[in-house]
């Protein structure tokens, strides 16, 4: 089984037990996590499951692809160089402890 952390604004963190090929905001949806909006359920046409790779993340995952960089531009807080859809992570066990955090709004 692979796990990934969410962090909150204020700093809970949930941990979330995930299936492979789901993706990390199908993961989070299934824990009933607030936080990962998921409007459009992971079509990648409303950019409300944004979130921030922890550091040393990054790096390990999937390049973003054209859709994914067009609506991180129209994300409700700041885009920043860690930013990711959270509907575009797919899970595989290489990512078992990947942490996100999550920003203070999608919309
Ligand atoms: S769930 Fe809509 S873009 Fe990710």
């Amino acid at each position: 089984m692979t796990a990934i952390t969410f962090i909150h604004p204020n700093g809970r963190s949930d941990r979330v037990e995930t299936s492979d090929g789901e993706s990390a905001m199908q993961a989070a949806t299934r824990h009933g996590l607030d936080g990962i909006l998921a409007e459009c359920g992971g079509n990648a046409m409303c950019a409300t499951c944004h979130v921030y790779v922890d550091d040393g993340w990054l790096t390990r995952l999937p390049p973003i692809g054209d859709e994914e960089d067009a609506l991180l531009d129209g994300t409700a807080c700041d885009r920043l160089p860690n930013s990711r859809l959270s509907c575009q992570i797919r899970i595989t066990t290489e990512l078992d402890g990947l942490v996100l955090r999550l920003p203070e709004r999608q919309v």
